[in-house]
C-alpha cells in the first residue's frame, strides 16, 4: 500500500475532501466537517449504542414453543434472512469505505460496521436463547426462496462496487439505500406482528430497526445525494437507480409472498405487503431526491407498527440499562445537505 494512503501532508484540505475522488491528507477532524450530517449521524449512532445482552431473552424458548407452527416458521425464516442482510452489509461497508475519500464519512462508516456486527451478534444471542440457532443459520441451504433473496441482494451489492467511476459509486450507495430501507422491512413487520408473543425477538428487532432506519438509512441517503450534488452524474445512472429500487421491491415482495403462501399468519395479506413495500420505496426515493414511482397507498398498519417501535421513549426500563432507556431522540438534523 502507498504511504500516502496513510499520511499525505501535501493532500487536499480536509474541507475539500469529497466522498469520491481526491487525495486526503489522512486526518480525521470532527471539528472540520465538510458535511454537517456526517458528524450528526456519528453522534446519534454513538448515543444509541446498545448491546444484545441488554435484551431479556430468558423466556424466548418457552415463548417460541407456544407459537403456532406457521408463526414458528415465519420467525425462523425472518431471522434467517435478516441475519444474512447484516452479514452482507458489514462486508459491503468495508468495501465501500475503502473506495470513499472523505475521512469523516469513512469514520462514520467504521461505526456503522461495528453496529452491523452488533446486529449479527444479537441474532446469535437471540437464537441461542431460542434453541434453534444452527437450524436457522442453515436454512439457506434448504430453502430456495431464501437462497434466491440472499443471492439477489448480493448481486446488487457486487454489481457496481469497483470504484471505477463516480457513477458506479453512486449506484453502490443505492444498493445500500435498498438494503437499509427495503430488505429489512417486511421482516421487522412480521416480528412486530408476533409482538408480545415473543418479547425477546420484538425488543431485539426494535433496537436493530432503530439503528437501520434512524441512522444507517439517513447516512446512505445523504451519501447518495452528496455524490450526486458534487459530481456530474449521467442520466442513465439515475435511470439505473430507479431500476435498482424496482428490483428491490420485487425481491422483497417475492420473498414476502412466498412466506405468506407457505405460512399464512393472522393480519398479513398480499395487498398489505404490496402497499407497505411500495410506500417505503416511494419514501426512500424522496429521501434521495428522486421522484416516487410506485403506487402510493395510505399508511398501512404494518408501517404504523414499524413507526411505533421507532419511538425512543417506550423502552421498558426493567429490560435495559439507563443508557439505553434514555435512547437519544433523533432530533438532530440528519438531512441538512
Ligand atoms: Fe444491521
Ligand atoms: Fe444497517
Amino acid at each position: 500500500m502507498d504511504v500516502k494512503h496513510y499520511y499525505n501532508p501535501n493532500g487536499e484540505e480536509i474541507l475539500d475532501e469529497k466522498i469520491f475522488g481526491g487525495t486526503p491528507s489522512g486526518f480525521v477532524d470532527f471539528n472540520r466537517s465538510r458535511y454537517r450530517w456526517d458528524s450528526n449521524i456519528y453522534d446519534l449512532m454513538n448515543a444509541n449504542t446498545w448491546f444484545p445482552s441488554e435484551v431479556n431473552t430468558i423466556t424466548e424458548k418457552k415463548n417460541f414453543n407456544l407459537l403456532t407452527p406457521n408463526e414458528q416458521s415465519i420467525y425462523k425464516m425472518t431471522f434467517a434472512q435478516l441475519s444474512f442482510n447484516d452479514s452482507a452489509q458489514e462486508e459491503y461497508l468495508s468495501d465501500f469505505r475503502q473506495l470513499a475519500n472523505n475521512r469523516l464519512v469513512k469514520s462514520v462508516i467504521s461505526l456503522q460496521i461495528m453496529q452491523e456486527v452488533n446486529h449479527s451478534k444479537s441474532y446469535a444471542v437471540l437464537l441461542d436463547a431460542c434453541g434453534n440457532s444452527d437450524e436457522v443459520f442453515n436454512l439457506y441451504k434448504y430453502d430456495d426462496a431464501l437462497n434466491r433473496k440472499n443471492q439477489q441482494i448480493s448481486e446488487q451489492f457486487a454489481q457496481h462496487i469497483d470504484g471505477s467511476s463516480v457513477d458506479k459509486m453512486l449506484l453502490s450507495a443505492m444498493a445500500s439505500v435498498n438494503l437499509e430501507g427495503i430488505y429489512f422491512l417486511l421482516g421487522f413487520g412480521y416480528i412486530y406482528l408476533l409482538g408480545d408473543k415473543v418479547p425477546g425477538a420484538r425488543d431485539m428487532i426494535k433496537f436493530i430497526a432503530r439503528d437501520e432506519l434512524n441512522t444507517h438509512l439517513p447516512l446512505f441517503t445523504n451519501i447518495y445525494k452528496t455524490i450526486r450534488k458534487e459530481n456530474k452524474i449521467l442520466t442513465s445512472t439515475i435511470d439505473t437507480s430507479y431500476q435498482m429500487i424496482e428490483e428491490a421491491v420485487n425481491i422483497e415482495l417475492d420473498y414476502g409472498k412466498y412466506l405468506l403462501n407457505q405460512f399464512p399468519i393472522m393480519g398479513v395479506t398480499p395487498e398489505l405487503m404490496e402497499d407497505t413495500v411500495c410506500n417505503y420505496a416511494n419514501d426512500r426515493l424522496k429521501k434521495i431526491g428522486l421522484d416516487p414511482i410506485f403506487k402510493e397507498s395510505k399508511t398501512t398498519n404494518m408501517q404504523k407498527l414499524v413507526t411505533k417501535h421507532l419511538e425512543m421513549n417506550d423502552v421498558k426500563s426493567n429490560f435495559f440499562e439507563s443508557n439505553v432507556s434514555n435512547y437519544a431522540k433523533s432530533s438532530l438534523d440528519l438531512n441538512d445537505f
